[in-house]
């Protein structure tokens, strides 16, 4: 086995290794050698780090109300944390070619029927047994604010028609926005759905569960779903259920109340439909959280139709992180902007099929800040 690497000479800024015991990851990455770690910094003391395998996110530093940093998504700091993960938890990464659930893991398109991984009771999730959040991206550009990372899928991979060129830009601005740009070209049609998996605990992770971090959710509707989290193909009224966070309120407030849909979801895993109109393809407000503690703030922009609010239930205090911290039950939350669910066999639901000649394009952001009116 190759030693794993230097300082990455070919970039502006300097680039540390993750994985520092090569021989104890798992066979399915073989270019080891090309995984670095990159940072972004700004002007307001955030800094950014962004890893080529998986495009993961593996860092989030934000100042609180009173300027104290604290890394605020969960992960870890070796490489073969990140392979080897217990129930792999997509920690920080991109998710593709779909990300979320496709029933039985097939759909057809002009009459042809495909076959995905079924790794997910009887479904398919989050593209496969070696999804998006499991490759080595290239790394098309890197500077101090921004990094553009690119991955091609071959036909048939994971069972997807059609070669699918990715590509993901992740900027960080002086006004601590992470901007995430996702492009996609393919040469057969293909469904595509690509979101960013981070999970976040605005105390900083590894600091208890996220039940007291206040939600709002610009959605007046969610898809709900069966026992295997497939949406039933409802667009279902949130109102006088516990999945109406159209004003703010703690994420535990409602958790707990007697609801199918919380139990098939062990709790909130479920996908909200962002108020837009229909053909509108705009960046919008989705979702709004904050930590009264720390005043911490997070402010999801995005043009999909769609967010999965999902809060950590299958974390178990199994997994340690960055600071040696057990991620306890419901100690992150994910905020995954996407297309619903399950699209490919749901044909009430925005088209999540990219032809040739098209180009994927969807944005997403979030913004960081502190809530000084809190203390
Ligand atoms: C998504 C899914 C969840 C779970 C997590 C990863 O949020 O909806 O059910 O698979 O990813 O653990």
């Amino acid at each position: 086995m190759k030693t794993i690497l230097s300082l990455a000479t070919a970039f502006t800024f300097v680039a540390s290794v993750l994985c520092f015991f090569p021989s104890r990851c798992s066979g399915e990455v073989s270019d080891f050698d090309s995984i670095k770690l990159y940072t972004l910094t700004n002007d307001s003391e955030m800094t950014v780090k962004v890893t080529n395998y998986g495009a993961i996110i593996t860092s989030i530093v934000v100042p609180d109300r009173n300027d104290e940093l604290a890394d605020v998504v969960l992960g870890y700091d070796r490489l073969e944390d990140y392979i080897n993960a217990v129930d792999k938890p997509y920690f920080g990464a991109i998710v593709g070619r779909y990300g979320n659930r496709i029933a039985k893991g097939e759909f057809s398109i002009d009459g042809e029927t495909y076959s995905l991984a079924v790794n997910n009771g009887e479904n398919h999730l989050h593209g496969g047994v070696i999804g998006f959040d499991k490759v080595v991206w290239d790394v098309d550009l890197f500077d101090d604010h921004q990094i553009v990372l690119s991955y091609h899928a071959k036909d048939m991979e994971e069972g997807y028609p059609g070669n699918l060129a990715v590509s993901v830009t992740y900027t960080l601005t002086d006004d601590n926005r992470i901007v995430i740009d996702y492009h996609a070209t393919t040469d057969k049609r293909t469904p595509v759905n690509l979101t960013q998996h981070s999970y976040f605990n605005l105390k900083g992770e590894g600091n208890g569960t996220i039940l007291d971090h206040r939600l709002t959710i610009n959605a007046d509707r969610f898809t709900p779903v069966d026992a295997g989290l497939i949406p039933t193909g409802e667009l279902r009224t949130v109102a006088s259920t516990p999945f109406d966070f159209t004003t703010e309120k703690p994420i535990g407030r409602d958790i707990h109340i007697e609801n199918e849909q919380l139990s098939f979801g062990g709790g909130f895993d479920h996908n909200w439909v962002l108020n837009r109109s229909e053909s509108d393809g705009n960046l919008i407000l989705a979702a709004h959280v904050s930590e009264p503690e720390s005043g911490r703030t997070l402010t999801v922009f995005t043009t999909e139709p769609g967010i999965q609010f999902y809060c950590g239930n299958f974390l178990d205090g199994r997994l340690r992180g960055k600071s040696g911290q057990a991620y306890l039950h419901r100690g992150g939350f994910c905020l995954e902007t996407q297309h619903f669910p399950d699209s490919p066999n749901q044909p009430n639901f925005p088209s999540t099929l990219l032809a040739p000649g098209e180009t994927y394009q969807t944005q997403t952001i979030f913004t960081f800040s502190t809530d000084n009116a809190g203390r």
